[in-house]
Parts: structure tokens; sequence; C-alpha cells
């Protein structure tokens, strides 16, 4: 494995790092709202927060809470940032569907030129219908179904990232049968330690995904020699959440050796995607050293005629989304005080499976921190939590808003406890558009049928069996 020696591997949950003793609370958690360094869409004005140019607490009137806002200009700068930030060497963006795969969401990206990341069926439905350009599209993903193969290979997508030689034979197959031939790269597992949260670090060797960079030389001379597949790239994607430099040169490192090596074996390749990863901040991380990456990447791919490809998702929409709630009841239990919101881990799982944080703000100025309190949903599981020990004044009605959510908020979401998941709002300026109405609890029961069946069932047989007594 790749190791720096600056870092080390760190086993332990996000949550038991930020709240390690070394570091004390206070100074992770903002002790005043008004020094919030806020994301720049969601301000205060005349003391109450804003989306753009609208009021949280105007949104609320009208959509409910708990609602997702998006602001559509976020969206649009984190964007074209991220495009500025690489000008140089002209990448394709393929956005992360998966960090938030809302169809207007898409479509604003879609619309902004860029490419998409997907690793379903479902996904590449969803890109399709915004009309997103197949041939801007990626496959990635360690289980694709034939079902998914024949969708992308008829949509005639970009390329295929590849994580397995069985999936390769795969590919192959279904290639051949439809009388096409796939365009490929292979996902390769460099061995490098991304310091993130070990549930979303992809690319150490124990990990699920790619394919060990030793083996991937004798893999793509297999492929060369395979029918139904065209070989185009190599990709690797070390993980999420990823605030360092050094573990994507680490990683480029054993590509770019890698890509001579299949030079020197006669195999050509025409692009290299470095997937995503690139980090934002929740609560006090350092920015993400976006241009130092961009010009290391320009330095190693000059004078090689690759075209880079690269698969951002929470950089794009993470602090365009804020999730608005409101507050339920407050109550002290032993020493801890509790706020209890109308969101839930249903809603918002990250703190729940993660232990991350990110800010609150509450949606009318405060002038003092507050209590340090626990945010809680309504689920009945103690890891039902939205923050822990966070200051803040909570009392019943009270909006608030967890901030930096757009990523991996909605699109993680779930029906958990039967609750019907939250709206999603588009703000642009003064205008706001219900982009998915809240579900409702019809919603959540009509997919549910066998108990009709037991129930006519039953009825048949109770019918044939006449009158009791
Ligand atoms: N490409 C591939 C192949 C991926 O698997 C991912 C994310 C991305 C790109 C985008 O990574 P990003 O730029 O968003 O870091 N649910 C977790 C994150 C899981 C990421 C999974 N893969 C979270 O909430 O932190």
């Amino acid at each position: 494995m790749v190791r720096y020696a600056r870092f080390s591997y760190h086993p332990l949950p996000l949550i038991d790092r930020l709240w390690s003793k070394r570091t004390p609370l206070s100074a992770r958690v903002p002790s005043s709202f008004k020094r919030v360094q806020c994301v720049s869409d969601f301000k205060y004005r005349h003391d109450v927060l804003h989306c753009e140019g609208l009021p949280l607490d105007q949104l609320a009137k009208t959509f409910g809470t708990p609602t997702y806002i998006y602001s559509g200009s976020a969206i649009d700068s984190a964007f074209l940032t991220f495009q500025d930030a690489f000008a140089a060497t002209e990448p394709l963006i393929c956005f992360a569907v998966k960090a938030n795969s809302n169809l207007s969401v898409l479509q604003r990206l879609a619309r902004l030129g860029s490419g998409f990341d997907i690793v379903s069926g479902g996904e590449l439905e969803r890109v399709l219908r915004v009309g997103g350009d197949p041939s801007k599209i990626v496959f990635s993903g360690v289980g694709k179904t034939e079902a998914e193969i024949r969708a992308a290979l008829t949509a005639q997508i970009h390329c295929f990232n590849v994580e397995s030689a069985e999936e390769l034979d795969h590919i192959n197959a279904v290639a051949k049968k439809m009388g096409q031939q796939a365009p490929i790269s292979l996902r390769v597992n460099p061995d490098v330690n991304p310091e993130t949260h070990p549930y979303i670090a992809t690319g150490l060797k124990e990990s699920k995904f790619g394919i060990p960079i030793e083996q991937a030389l004798s893999l793509y001379q297999k492929a060369k020699a395979l029918t139904g597949i065209n070989i185009k790239g190599i990709d690797c994607h070390i993980g999420s959440q990823i605030t360092q430099l050094e573990p994507y040169e680490a990683a480029m490192e054993a590509l770019f050796d890698l890509v001579d090596q299949l030079l020197e074996n006669g195999i050509e390749l025409s692009h290299i995607d470095l997937g995503g990863g690139m980090s934002v901040c929740y609560l006090d991380e350092p920015p993400f050293p976006m241009s130092a990456l961009a010009d290391s990447i320009a330095r190693k791919l000059h004078g090689r005629n690759l075209k880079l490809i690269l698969e951002p998702g929470r950089y794009i929409v993470a602090d365009a989304g804020i999730l608005l709630a409101e507050v339920l009841y407050t109550k002290h239990n032993g020493d801890r005080e509790f706020g209890i919101i109308d969101a839930a881990m249903n809603d918002l799982i990250r703190p729940a499976l993660y232990g991350s944080t990110q800010k609150i703000m509450p949606v009318k100025a405060q002038t003092s921190s507050g209590e340090r309190v626990d945010i809680v949903g309504p689920i009945c599981e103690t890891g039902d939590f939205l923050a822990k020990d966070y200051p803040l004044d909570v009392q019943a009605g009270a909006l608030i808003a967890l901030v930096s959510v757009g990523a991996y908020g909605m699109s993680m979401s779930s029906n958990y406890n039967t609750r019907g998941r939250a709206a999603e709002v588009l703000v642009d300026g003064d205008r706001s558009r219900l982009i998915r109405r809240r579900e409702s609890v019809d919603d959540l029961l009509a997919t549910e049928t066998d108990y009709l069946h037991h129930d006519a069932a039953g009825e048949a047989r109770d019918s044939q069996s006449g009158p009791k007594g």
C-alpha cells in the first residue's frame, strides 16, 4: 500500500476523529452563528436566512418541512469553478449522479455541458430523460447486470469502467450478442490510502473496487484479444471527501506508470479517468487544493495524447443544498439537551452512517451561540441524530437549516419508519420551483401488493367453504 509519512490510516469512525480528545469540541463547532462562514448563496438578510433572494421561513410556509432547498446559482458556480480550475487540460467532467440525482439538478448540469458518471440502469435512465449526452456518460460500479450493460450499449455511452475480469468477460459476451464492441476502461485499484472515512475509501487493496494494479497489464492484454471489447482508457476512483493532494499524486504515479507499460506493450489508451473525491468544507476542513491538483495533472499529461476525465460529485452539489426542518419539541434527559426536529436519519443518513457532521444555521439569526444540544429526529433509533453537542438555541416551532447537504443527502434518503421522503425545491434568484414533491403515505403503500392477494385468496377460500355454523 502507498503510505505517506505524514498520514496514518485511521480506522476510527470520523466522528471519533472529529471529536477526539486532542481537539476540543469547541474548536471544531462554530461558537457563534454570526461568525459561521456560510455558503455564499445562503445568507442572512434582516436576520432571516435566505437562499439567494428568498427567505427560508417563506419557503417553509410554501413547501412545508422537511424540505431540501437547492440554490441554482451555487450549483452552476461550483461546476464552473471546477471547470475553470482544470481549464488547461479541458477534462470531460462527468458529474457523479449518485451525489444528487434529482432530474432538475441533472438537467441543469447537462445544460452546462456536464457529462455523467453513472452506477446503475436507473441513473442511466435519469441522465437520458434530461437529455444528457450519452457520449459523455461513463458507467462505473462493481455489479453491472446484463440488462444494464445492454441499456448502456444501446444508448452508446462513452465508456464502461470495468471492475473485474469476470465483468470484462460478461460485457464482451453481451456486446457480441448485440453485434457491438463495448468501449471500456479498466478501473484499477492502486492501493492508495485516501485518508478519509473507511466506508468511502475505495482505492485500498482490501476494498471491493477496481482491479489490483499488478493484474491490470495482463487483463488489458486479454481485453485486446476480445472481439466485443474496444479498449479506450484507464480509470480509478480512490475515495470520497479527500482533503489532500498526496493520495491523488500517489494514484496518478501508479496509473501513469501503467499507461507507459501499456504503451510498451502496444496498447495505446485515449483517456485517463481520475475519478472524483474532492472534498468540501463541512466544519473546518481546509479547502481542497484544487489548483495544485489541476497543475499536477497538467504536468503529468504534458506530452501525452490522453484525454482527461474527472468524476466529481460532492464538490459540485454539497454546498448548494440545505435541509430545512422545524423543531418539534425540546427535552432534557440525563445531562443532555435535545432538539427533536421533523427531519431524521431517513432524510439525511450521513451523521448516523459515517458519524459525519455539518453546520446548522437557525433560520432566524441568533445572537448567542446557545446551549449545546443534540439535534435528533423522530425515528426510533438512538443512532437517529443529525448533530451532537451543537451550540444552538432550540425552541419548538423554530426553523433550522442543516447546511452543505446537497450531496448524498436526498440521494441516500429512505422510507424507514414509513416516512415519506422530503420535498426538493430549486431556487433561482427570487423564484422557487418544487422539483420533487413530498411523498405521501399512499405513495409508500402503493407498491405493496401481496396482502391484496392474501385477502383475495382468503375470501375465495371463505366463499368456497360456505357459511359456518
Ligand atoms: N466516481 C465514482 C466511481 C464513485 O464511486 C464516486 C463516489 C464518485 C465518482 C464521486 O465521488 P465524490 O466526488 O462525490 O466524492 N455516501 C458517501 C459518499 C460515497 C461516495 C461513493 N462514490 C458520503 O455521503 O460521504
